[in-house]
C-alpha cells in the first residue's frame, strides 16, 4: 500500500523497521488521513512475521507529532469531534495491543495527540530537545486520544493532573525523571539509532515471547493481582506449545544461540 504521510523503512537489522510520520510542514500533526493511514498500517502488519520490531518517529527536524490537527478540528461539531477522538483512540489501542514491540523515538515536540501516541508505544526514547505536554486546556479542550487514562496509569494521579490541568510543556529530562521516557540521547540521529539498536536486541528474542510478555504487562493495568497471575501463567503455559520455547531452552543446554522462528 502506498501511503501519503507514512514512510516505512528497512534498517540494517533483521526484522527491525522504521515507521516515519512524515508531514513536517504541519509538524507531523495527526489529521484524519494520517490517522487512517496509521490504522491501516498497524492492522496490516499484525501477522507479518518479517516485522519483529518498529521504531516510530517523526519526519523533519522539529517534531515527533505536534498533536491532533487543530486546523481540522476548529469547526467540528460535538458529534464529529467525538468521532474524531474515537478514531484516534482506536488507533492508539491498536498500537497498544500490537503484538510487535513499538519504540517511540522522540525528537522535538510530542504534544497532545503526539504525546498520547508516544505513550501508547512500548517504550519512549527521546533526544535532549524533545518536549512533552498536553496543551489541550489552552485550546479549550482536553486530551482526547486517551491521555487522561494512559498518563494516570503510567505516572499516577498527581503527576498526570499536574501536566494535564496546567498544559505545561516539559523537557525530555523532566519526562525521564517522571518515568515517561526510558532513555535519553543527545541528538536526533542518536535517538533514532539508539532506538533501532535497542529494537534489534528485542528482535533477536522469540517473537512469541515478546508478544506475550507485552500482552501480560498490558493487562496488569486492568486486572487484580490474582487474575493477572492467572493470566500470566496461562500465557506462560501456551508458550510451551511453541517451537520457540523448545528451541530457546535446547539452545541454552547445547550452549549455542537460539534461532527463533516465531512459531
Ligand atoms: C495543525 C499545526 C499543529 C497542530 C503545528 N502546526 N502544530 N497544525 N495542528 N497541532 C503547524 C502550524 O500551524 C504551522 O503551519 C506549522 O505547523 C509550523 O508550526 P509553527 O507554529 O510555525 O512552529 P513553531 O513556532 O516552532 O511552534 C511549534 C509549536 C506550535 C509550539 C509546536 O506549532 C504549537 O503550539 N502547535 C500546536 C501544539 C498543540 O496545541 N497540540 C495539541 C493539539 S490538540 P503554517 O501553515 O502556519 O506554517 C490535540 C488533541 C488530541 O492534540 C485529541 C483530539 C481528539
Amino acid at each position: 500500500m502506498i501511503y501519503s504521510y507514512l514512510r516505512f523503512e528497512k534498517t540494517d537489522f533483521d526484522g527491525v523497521f522504521k515507521l516515519v510520520i512524515d508531514r513536517p510542514n504541519a509538524l507531523n500533526a495527526l489529521n484524519s488521513d494520517v490517522i487512517a493511514e496509521l490504522q491501516s498500517f498497524f492492522e496490516k502488519i499484525v501477522n507479518d512475521c518479517s516485522i519483529k520490531a518498529i521504531v516510530l518517529t517523526g519526519g523533519g527536524e522539529k517534531s515527533f507529532v505536534a498533536g491532533a490537527d487543530i486546523k481540522e478540528m476548529v469547526n467540528l461539531t460535538a458529534q464529529d469531534s467525538m468521532n474524531f477522538a474515537r478514531k484516534g483512540q482506536q488507533l492508539l489501542l491498536t498500537m497498544y495491543n500490537c503484538p510487535k514491540p513499538i519504540i517511540a523515538a522522540v525528537n522535538g515536540y510530542a504534544l497532545g495527540g503526539g504525546f498520547e501516541m508516544s505513550l501508547c508505544c512500548d517504550m519512549i526514547f527521546a533526544s535532549e530537545n524533545a518536549k512533552f505536554g498536553f496543551p489541550e486546556v489552552t485550546l479549550g479542550i482536553i486530551p482526547g486520544f486517551g491521555g487522561t487514562q494512559i498518563l494516570r496509569r503510567l505516572v499516577g494521579e498527581k503527576a498526570a493532573k499536574y501536566l494535564i490541568l496546567s498544559g505545561e510543556i516539559i523537557s525530555a529530562a523532566e519526562a525521564y525523571r517522571m518515568n515517561v521516557v526510558n532513555r535519553l540521547f543527545k541528538t536526533p540521529e542518536e535517538v533514532v539509532n539508539g532506538a533501532v539498536e535497542f529494537a534489534a536486541k528485542i528482535a533477536k528474542n522469540s517473537p512469541s515471547s515478546v508478544a506475550y510478555a507485552k500482552k501480560a504487562v498490558n493487562v496488569s493495568f486492568d486486572l487484580s493481582m490474582e487474575r493477572g497471575l492467572e493470566y500470566e501463567s496461562s500465557l506462560f503455559g501456551t508458550l510451551f506449545n511453541t517451537e520457540d520455547q523448545k528451541e530457546g531452552m535446547k539452545a541454552f543446554i547445547e550452549k549455542r544461540k537460539a534461532e527463533f522462528k516465531g512459531k
